[in-house]
């Protein structure tokens, strides 16, 4: 029999996504076009610039997605795209544009939901291998600072997030603050790399907050502010020299790190005390292409591995940690199968929880 085919559309925040992907784990296309450029001078996603951004680019995605998938649109069997959470004019751009081609292809439609999406990412790629329910997922991006539980196609919990900065935006702030030298990867990748490239004076270091302990929260402020303070102290950060900015970057990225540890051991005890059986840890996002943070979570594991809490780690790929509609047709799938859609007058949810 034909595989199910699903065209996808993503538009959550600011990359605009489309893809083709089919029942059986078949990715046909994968199209994502970014708007760094747009946002840069901000410092931050400019909600109205992203919005034209996304009217702007939205058609050329679909195209692209179409051809490079070398398919009619008339061979497409369902329409996904993205419900929410999310900016409410980007995810207006997509949701508009998935109910205009499912009506008036008269196929079925599915409304996805953004993070069941990027936990659910990790089945497809690591196929004929996946994790098995219940497994962990810490997303950790320029978009988001997650750890969620992931119990069955329909069930997801957030175990812990963060009321103030991503990390990755976190990285971003204190990369610029050092002002490090400038990478094609970006900032986050940058202070890596200048951790990376000498050995660490450690005693050059302000210490760093341990940010509320014991607690299934994350908070990187914290160490976004103690580095202000330091080079604020100092004179700015022109009066610090290499191995001093060395040694701030390298102090920064081992707490931040920490951090992550710290809210995992919680997470997992928290499991255990359930009686949850947790066997995976599925790490994506931007950050978790960071080696030094890949290196430590590594040991973390191998430490567990005697434990009750041992857990085997997964690192999907890097293009599809990011934000993509690859994961969003991925997502919308079971649904389609089932018969289980959406009317064509369904509403966006730019604040919907799990
Ligand atoms: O998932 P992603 O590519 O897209 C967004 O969510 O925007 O994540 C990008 C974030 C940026 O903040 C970037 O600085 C951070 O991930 N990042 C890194 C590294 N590579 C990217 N942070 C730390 N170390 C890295 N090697
Ligand atoms: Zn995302």
């Amino acid at each position: 029999h034909r595989h199910f085919t699903v065209l996808a559309l993503e538009s959550s925040a600011d990359d605009t996504c489309a893809a083709v992907v089919t029942s059986s784990g078949n990715i046909l296309s994968n199209i994502v076009l970014k708007q760094n450029d747009v946002h840069a001078p901000f410092g931050g996603i400019h909600p109205y610039r992203a919005v034209q951004a996304h009217q702007r680019n939205m058609p050329i995605a679909v195209q692209r997605a179409l051809k490079d998938a070398r398919i009619s649109v008339l061979d497409v069997d369902g329409i996904a795209f993205t419900r929410g959470p999310g900016m409410t004019g980007c995810l207006g751009i997509g949701s508009s544009a998935a109910k205009t081609l499912a009506a008036a292809l008269n196929k079925p439609l599915v409304g996805v939901h953004h993070m069941q999406a990027h936990a659910l990412t990790p089945i497809l790629t690591s196929a004929p291998n996946p994790p098995k329910f219940p497994f962990l997922t810490l997303l950790i991006s320029g978009g988001h600072t997650l750890l969620l539980l992931a119990i069955s196609v329909t069930q997801f919990r957030i175990l812990a997030t963060t009321p103030d900065e991503s990390i990755g935006r976190v990285f971003d702030k204190v990369s610029r603050l050092l002002a490090l030298p400038w990478s094609a990867k970006g900032p986050g990748a940058s202070l890596e790399d200048f951790v990376a490239a000498s050995p660490v004076e450690d005693n050059l270091a302000p210490s760093m907050p341990r940010t509320m302990p014991g607690v299934l929260t994350f908070s990187f402020t914290g160490l976004h502010s103690a580095v202000e303070r330091f080079v604020t102290a100092r004179g700015g950060v022109e009066a610090l020299d290499i191995p001093t900015r060395r040694a701030v970057a390298s102090g920064f990225q081992r707490a931040a790190f920490n951090q992550l540890e710290e809210k995992l051991t919680l997470a997992l005890s928290w499991c255990r005390d359930r009686g949850l059986g947790v066997k995976h840890l599925v790490v994506s996002g931007g950050v978790a292409s960071n080696s030094y943070l890949r290196e430590r979570l590594r040991a973390f594991v191998l430490d567990l591995e005697c434990s009750q809490d041992s857990v085997s780690l997964i690192f999907p790929p890097a293009e599809l940690c990011t934000d993509n509609a690859v994961m969003i047709a991925w997502a919308s799938m079971h649904r389609f199968v089932a018969r289980d859609t959406d009317d064509y007058a369904i509403m966006i949810r730019p604040k919907w929880c799990v």
